[in-house]
């Protein structure tokens, strides 16, 4: 199965990510994870996108687009992969169809304002990716790998209220998109974790 997960930042993508792709045992690709992982080893694809990344705009087409097609091309994608946090844009979206035949896209639908919160107080596990919220969470290692929790440099409130600019612009009008080509199904994005996870499990 080829899933999109759609939906603002903070809408719980890598929440649900992680979960899917346990579930389905399919691997699942982040964009920023990648471009995260880039920016660590300090390769040039890193150092182009930290400078968008840090402004909270898109990285450009041309170099996601690029990398997403060389990653699908994996021997670990051949039954099915999980795209989170692409594509972001209609040419990335067209882009997209011309290379890979998409399922399901599951829209993470939420209410913008509840955001800010959410992205601000995220802490992720270094290893496995986790996600958590200081609400909730106040440890410095991950409960399910024991990896080390860190704060995303783009989790301040500035650069958050871009990203959230650039959503509503940018990556929004993909949900009429998805729609027409009736492949989309709305989740309820608001709801606890279990629950929209429950959800996802339902529509696929
Ligand atoms: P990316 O890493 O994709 O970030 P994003 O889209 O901004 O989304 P986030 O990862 O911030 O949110 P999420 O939906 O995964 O939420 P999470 O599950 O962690 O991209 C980063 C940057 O890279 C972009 O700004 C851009 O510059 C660049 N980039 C990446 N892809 C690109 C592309 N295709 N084209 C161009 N540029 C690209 O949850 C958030 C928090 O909420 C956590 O604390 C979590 O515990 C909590 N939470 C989750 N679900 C729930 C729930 N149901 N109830 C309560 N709390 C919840
Ligand atoms: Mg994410």
């Amino acid at each position: 199965m080829n899933i999109i997960l759609l939906g603002a930042p903070g809408a719980g993508k890598g929440t649900q990510a992680v979960r899917i792709s346990e579930k389905y045992k399919i691997p699942h690709i982040s964009t920023g994870d990648i471009f995260r992982k880039n920016i660590k080893e300090g390769t040039p694809v890193g150092l182009k996108a930290k400078a968008y990344i840090d402004k909270g705009q898109l990285v450009p087409d041309e170099v996601v687009v690029e990398i997403v097609e060389n990653r699908l091309k994996e021997k670990d994608c051949k039954n099915g992969y999980l795209l989170d946090g692409f594509p972001r844009t209609l040419a990335q979206a067209e882009a997209l169809s011309k290379i890979t035949d998409i399922d399901a896209v599951i829209n993470l639908d939420i209410d913008l304002k509840l955001l800010a919160d959410r992205l601000t107080g995220r802490r992720i596990c270094r290893d496995c990716g986790e996600s958590y919220h200081i609400s909730s969470f106040s440890g410095s290692e991950c409960t399910k790998c024991g990896g080390e929790i860190y704060q995303r440099d783009d989790d301040n409130i500035e650069t958050v209220n871009s990203r959230l600019t650039v959503y509503e612009n940018q990556t929004k009008p993909l949900i009429e998109y998805y729609s027409s080509k009736n492949v989309l199904k709305n989740i309820d994005g608001g709801q606890d974790i279990d629950k929209v996870f429950e959800d996802i499990v339902k529509t696929l």
